[in-house]
């Protein structure tokens, strides 16, 4: 080919792929161009009222605003003042509000409607925490999937979860709605349910946005008590707090929600620290932050804020860029933009992170995506949607004593006794974040027992409130009237074995619901007590949102069963594993007290300057409790038994430390077994915990069965942030440890060389 020709070709070759690649902006590209052509069209108010989130008048799950002007009203929706709305569900209510704000709003920008599907919509599956305990990543994020299906259906588009706050405080009601103490699990957790709501892509017809929240450190409220200062260093900021945050960011999830507390004496809303500095900056985070509800305006009572016009202008400065139920924004961005207090710039960056979403959900496309009639029939409590609740809800059950083998209960079981008004309770298994299950649409355990067709007679023994509300007031637990103690004494005396189930009533955990104390509450102590002395062949069913105090049922009762709050297939779980249809293989994931003042007490901490026990007085502990928890993270019995044998460390070619060990089943039944992998740093730059969780994996094996089960660590697995937050990896001595519990293990030193 001549010379000519050839640097001809050669230019049409170059010209040729310039136009097929070069000109295909990428979607992230086709999507910002589109918010910005949008956004030119808006007006201030407009743009501000984007910004805006209301609470719909059907539900609400705060404080509700007084005055008059706080409701979400027709002629807001009009003028594009509402760019959110929560609580509102319903294809019928949802597509009402939709069509007054596309068809009546001068640009149409559709709404998003949140709401808090935290566990599941109508399917109602285990609490949080309890999922936690299967440490079952797959059926988490099914988990999460079913609940976007059925948030889906019915025209929400946008969830406020996952919760991913770490928190070690037993007090504190909120911890039914996180994933426990630890940083490394809570960060998988967070990001298989990010993925399980968001689905392959937001776009999809069943995915709905989802909400990584409180951001950042609302699990260290002080004393366990919800909205209390939080004071904790960066270090613990960056190495126990903000990891699952950056998991669940990494993850893609679409909003960040922050938190009531302050961090370093400002509070979340308006801190750029970790809004800007942190999210927006440094992880480069191009979704938007929602504040929780009132975050905004309680800056007041903090002392933070002298009034609505200065939380505004401190909020969005901070760039927390929706405000949800404070009427800041709305009532005076405007003017602050005017007073040049507030760049444009930043409502500009505010509203474009808000419409990218709306665009990536495909709102613009179809404002009625999730108004589907059909779905909103036939996709809520499906025969498999129970399946699956019933699957993860036997999976995060924990068998905590089984002595003598006592259970699992034989089918023929004759007198069986069953004790425990929440034996029959079929509200509160669907525990404190159930807002649309219907009520009392749970499977109690005295439902599934006759369902499995098993003989037993039952007693309340105690009722666990006062009055027979849905959302009884804790204050008004029954500490007086044990008027139906005798008949369960009497029943007990003459059965074989006694079930009993106590714990906590549904609303008894959750937002708001700290404790001072971890004990059974009411007069369910002295009624297990009063059983106990006429007959001791106890199984205790434990129904609970948080770790409890149980230290004489442990010393005293030989089978117990945490069975946390369950969801729609509660009582079926809890008959499957008593039954031994299944085989229990959760583990805990929050440490059990032995009693409220050790709390906060968790597993990875650090060693102080007098570890023990010592022979005298001046070392770290108490002179009148343990320092051992009851029961320690990672813990968990199986009806078979596992034994762990032959740690071996391997260093890679690829620099990667192999971890194997043999695992076997020693008992004569299959079961699953959660192998946990922790690493200690012996000396560092900064105190290390006495171990970190770095791995796991749940093991099915046959009855005799030995698997060789093998983990990879990289270098990274062995570092941490410094209180700067810069991560760093250090060579030195290091503890690596393997086996069924945080406190049950194998351990092997390794050298970690530069
Ligand atoms: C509540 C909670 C938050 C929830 C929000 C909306 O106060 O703190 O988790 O998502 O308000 O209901």
């Amino acid at each position: 080919m001549k010379l000519n020709k050839r640097v001809t070709f050669l230019v049409f070759i170059v010209l040729g792929y310039q136009s097929t690649f070069a000109q295909k902006p990428s979607s992230v590209e086709v999507t910002d161009q589109k918010v910005s052509k949008l956004l030119a069209q808006m007006t201030l108010e407009e743009k501000i009222g984007q910004m805006n989130q209301y609470n719909g008048f059907w539900e609400s799950t705060g404080p509700l605003p007084q005055e008059e002007s706080a409701k979400l009203k027709y002629e807001h929706l009009k003028k594009g003042w509402v760019g959110a709305v929560l609580n509102v569900t319903g294809v019928d209510n949802v597509r009402r509000i939709q069509e007054i704000v596309v068809n009546e709003s001068r640009l149409g920008i559709p709404l998003l409607f949140g709401s808090d599907v935290i566990h599941g919509y109508k399917t109602i599956f285990p609490i949080p925490l309890a999922e936690s305990a299967s440490w079952d990543l797959k059926a988490i994020e099914q988990s999460a999937r079913i609940a976007a299906v059925e948030a889906a259906a019915v025209g929400i588009n946008w969830t406020f979860a996952p919760m991913v706050d770490i928190s070690r405080d037993a007090r504190w009601g909120r911890v039914m709605e996180g994933a426990g103490e630890d940083p490394f699990l809570g960060a998988k957790i967070a990001a298989a349910r990010v993925k399980g709501f968001q689905g392959e892509s937001l776009s999809f017809p069943t995915s709905i946005a989802a909400c990584a929240k409180h951001f950042a450190g609302y699990g260290f409220a002080e004393s366990g008590k919800d909205y209390n200062t939080v004071d904790i260093g960066t270090y613990t900021l960056y190495n126990t707090v903000l990891p699952p945050f950056k998991s669940a960011a990494d993850a893609g999830v679409a909003t960040f929600m922050n938190s009531f507390n302050v961090l370093n004496g400002v509070p979340a809303t308006a801190n750029s620290f970790l809004q800007r500095d942190i999210l927006k900056k440094k992880w480069a985070y191009r979704g938007f932050v929602v504040s929780d509800w009132g975050s905004g305006k309680e800056m007041i009572d903090h002392g933070f804020a002298a009034d609505l016009k200065q939380v505004a202008e401190l909020s969005a400065n901070a760039g927390s860029d929706m405000d949800m139920e404070s009427y800041a924004y709305i009532n005076h961005l405007k003017t602050l933009v005017e007073e040049g207090k507030v760049d444009l710039k930043v409502i500009d960056e505010a509203v474009s992170r808000i419409l990218r979403l709306k665009f990536e959900l495909g709102l613009f496309d179809n404002p009625y995506k999730y108004c589907n009639f059909k779905a909103e029939k036939s996709n809520l409590l499906t025969p498999e949607h129970r399946a699956a609740a019933l699957d993860v809800a036997k999976k995060s059950i924990v068998l905590l004593k089984n002595k003598n083998n006592l259970l699992p209960l034989k089918k023929s079981q004759k007198n069986l006794a069953v004790i425990g008004v929440l034996a029959s309770d079929k509200n509160s298994p669907l525990g404190n974040w159930r807002l649309a299950a219907t009520d009392s649409s749970a499977v109690s355990v005295t439902d599934a027992l006759s369902a499995a067709k098993i003989s037993y007679s039952y007693a309340k023994g105690v009722e666990l409130v006062y009055g027979k509300t849905n959302f009884p007031d804790e204050l008004s637990i029954n500490t007086k009237d044990s008027s139906e103690f005798a008949q369960a004494v009497a029943l007990a005396k003459q059965s074989e074995v006694v079930m009993m189930v106590l714990g906590e009533h549904g609303m008894q955990s959750g937002e708001g619901r700290s404790r001072a104390s971890l004990t059974l509450p009411g007069l369910q102590q002295q009624l297990l007590e009063a059983v106990y002395r006429v007959n001791p062949n106890i199984v205790l069913v434990l129904m609970n949102g948080r770790p409890l105090d149980i230290s004489w049922a442990d010393e005293h009762i030989p089978a117990i069963v945490e069975a946390w709050q369950l969801g729609t297939s509660s009582g079926t779980a809890i008959t499957q594993v008593l039954f031994g249809d299944y085989n229990p293989s959760g583990k805990l994931t929050m440490s059990f007290p032995r009693s409220v003042g050790q709390v906060p007490i968790y597993y990875n901490h650090f060693a102080s300057g007098r570890p023990g026990p010592k022979a005298e007085v001046f070392w770290s502990h108490y002179t009148d409790e343990s320092n051992k928890p009851l029961y320690p993270f990672g813990y968990g019995l199986s009806y078979t038994e596992f034994s762990y044998a032959d740690l071996q460390l391997e260093e890679q070619l690829s620099g990667k430390l192999k971890v194997s060990v043999k695992l076997t089943n020693k008992g004569g039944r299959s079961g699953e077994e959660v192998v946990q992998l922790f690493l200690h740093d012996q000396v560092a730059s900064q105190v290390r915990p006495v171990k970190e969780l770095k791995a796991f994996e749940k093991v099915l094996l046959a009855p005799g069965e030995t698997k060789l089960v093998v983990f990879e660590l990289d270098s990274t697995e062995f570092g941490f942030y410094d209180q700067y937050g810069k991560f760093i990896v250090e060579p030195g001595e290091f503890e690596i440890m393997v086996g069924g519990s945080s406190e049950d293990l194998l351990k092997k030193n390794w050298t970690l060389r530069k």
